[in-house]
């Protein structure tokens, strides 16, 4: 399967590599968002390192990732607005150092997680109790 995905899409693991240091390097520098990862990381380290496995597990199917990113995004301080900014760098990144087809195999679960990551931390927000909207 990982296999395939590669020949299919020309991403591996130093593409994604390349992809992860690029995509912070920017998220760092932009204006809205640096502030909250600086105020939330200080070792890039271990941080960069666990992404690329994410990104590993997620375009490649590796499994290299284990962790569980929903905790860490609902108490954000951020709105779609956030989301779609932090899409816009991943999106450029991704055209960047992907072949088109990698690109948009990245760029497509980029977006289904950042939907599903807004959603929880929307959903953490509302008063105990109250009554879903389920429209
Ligand atoms: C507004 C957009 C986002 C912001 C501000 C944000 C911010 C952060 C911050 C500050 C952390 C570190 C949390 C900590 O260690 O305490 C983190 C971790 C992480 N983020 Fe995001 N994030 C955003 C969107 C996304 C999206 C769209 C994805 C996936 C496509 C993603 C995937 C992850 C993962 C996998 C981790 C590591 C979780 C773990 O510790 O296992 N984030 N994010």
């Amino acid at each position: 399967m990982t296999r395939e995905i590669m020949k299919r899409t020309g991403l591996t693991e130093a593409v994604l590599t390349d992809l992860v240091h690029g995509f912070y390097g920017k998220i760092r520098r932009d204006p809205v968002l640096g502030p909250i990862f600086a105020e939330r990381i200080t070792d890039w380290g271990p941080h960069l390192a666990k992404m690329v496995d994410f990104w590993s597990s997620v375009a490649l199917m590796t499994g290299r990732y284990h962790g569980a990113p929903v905790p860490k995004h609902v108490g954000l301080p951020v709105t779609w607005t956030h989301f779609d900014r932090w899409l816009d760098l991943f999106r450029e990144t991704a055209g960047e150092v992907c072949t088109p087809e990698g690109a948009a195999h990245v760029i497509q679960r980029a977006g289904r997680i950042a939907r599903s990551l807004h959603m929880a931390s929307q959903d953490a927000r509302r008063p105990a109790g109250c009554v879903p909207n389920l429209v």
